[in-house]
């Protein structure tokens, strides 16, 4: 029987109590609903702490239709986007970007989880040919769904790209406080200072309970004013627009205000923990060849290739996911509540189910 503590999602966690807490705190008397309350209201001024003075925040249910909203904003009816074949977008959402949004995504391989400037140009051809759905967004995640970190000068390159043809860049940032943890950076650094156009930011996995914004970085400008002009509705008839608002919004409050303490305090623990993991996995890996490590592990999330017999008796301890069902690669992620004993424990029953073999 797997234990209830797994590795299958940061998702598995439940709620920070601090985040609990600010529900209840806000819980009394009554506020005007969709938004128009002082809840929401501070959440742009958290917005702009983190993000730079033009930036916007559209609080949202789940991350699903935080990128959904943001990619339907930023697109035609005939244009589409790039991302890699890993996407959440592309591979995770059930097709909502395509069903709910009508829209045609172009992807390109990549092992690691990450767009290049080269991956990326693979799909800029054809603008103005009538035949070919049009690029008009690049979206790549951070932290990618493979575990692995854009640095600041890759993000910027991919925007210099991306602007160069008219397309915007847009970040799928379900793990963005897992990625400012790693970096040692203040969000601004890798999304607004390096041409990051519109984010998808992240509540769930870092201790909310359900809530997720979406960003326009610069409202200011005139492509960003359309963005956050659009956003308001894109979320009504994405059925995202919460009535009672001032709940999503305290959530993200005490995620991120403070400049962001509590996410990243959390982002530090899930963090730190998937690297006593990797290093634990490596070790094995260094007994025993059957056990391989493809992708370096830069945020809260680990990558091995595990013997099929393994991770199935390994899954009777601890649930998790098989990511490649060819090669046998598993994820294995770290969550805010993650601990030095569920580590240790994996681990052994790891190497336990090796020494059976
Ligand atoms: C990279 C990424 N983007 C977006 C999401 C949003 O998912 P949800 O709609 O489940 O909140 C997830 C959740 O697994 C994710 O991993």
């Amino acid at each position: 029987m797997a234990s209830t503590r797994g590795f299958a999602s940061d998702n598995y966690a439940g709620v920070n109590p601090a985040v609990m807490q600010s529900m209840v705190e806000v819980n009394h008397g009554h506020v005007s609903a969709y938004g128009d309350d002082p809840e929401t209201a501070k959440f742009q001024g958290v917005v702009q702490d983190l993000f730079g003075p033009q930036a916007m925040g559209f609080p949202v249910f789940n991350g699903t239709g935080a990128n959904v909203i943001a990619l339907q904003a930023a697109t035609k009816r005939w244009e589409a986007v790039i991302c890699v074949d890993s996407a959440h977008i592309h591979s995770d959402e059930g097709g909502a970007p395509e069903k709910m949004a009508g829209l045609k995504l172009w992807t390109v391989p990549s092992p690691d989880g990450k767009l290049t400037v080269e991956l990326l140009k693979t799909q800029l051809f054809d603008f103005g040919f009538v035949h070919r759905s049009q690029p008009a967004v690049v979206s790549i995640t951070q932290t990618t769904e493979m575990g692995t970190l854009y640095t600041p000068e890759e993000i910027r390159a991919l925007a210099d790209v991306a602007h160069e043809h008219n397309l915007l860049l847009h970040m799928d940032g379900a793990r963005l406080s897992n990625a400012a943890a790693a970096l040692g950076l203040p969000f601004a650094d890798f999304t607004t200072k390096v041409g990051v156009d519109l984010v998808s930011l992240g509540g769930t996995k870092i201790g909310a309970l359900a809530a997720e914004a979406v960003i326009v970085m610069d409202s200011t400008s005139e492509r960003g004013r359309e963005l956050a002009d659009a956003m308001p509705y894109l979320r009504k008839t994405s059925m995202q627009l919460a009535s009672k608002m001032r709940f999503v919004s305290a959530q993200l409050n005490a995620l991120f205000g403070d400049s962001a303490k509590l996410a990243l305090e959390s982002a530090r623990v899930a963090n730190s923990m998937a690297q006593r993991l990797y290093k634990g996995v490596l070790e094995i890996a260094a007994e025993h060849s059957e056990v391989t490590m493809p992708n370096p592990a830069q945020a809260n999330a680990v990558f091995p290739i595990l013997p099929a017999d393994v991770t199935e008796r390994v899954q009777q301890d601890y649930w998790f996911y098989v990511w490649n069902h060819q090669t046998g690669q598993v994820r294995l992620m770290c969550s805010w509540d993650t601990s030095e004993d569920d580590v240790d424990g994996l681990l052994a029953s790891i190497r336990a189910a090796l020494a059976a073999r």
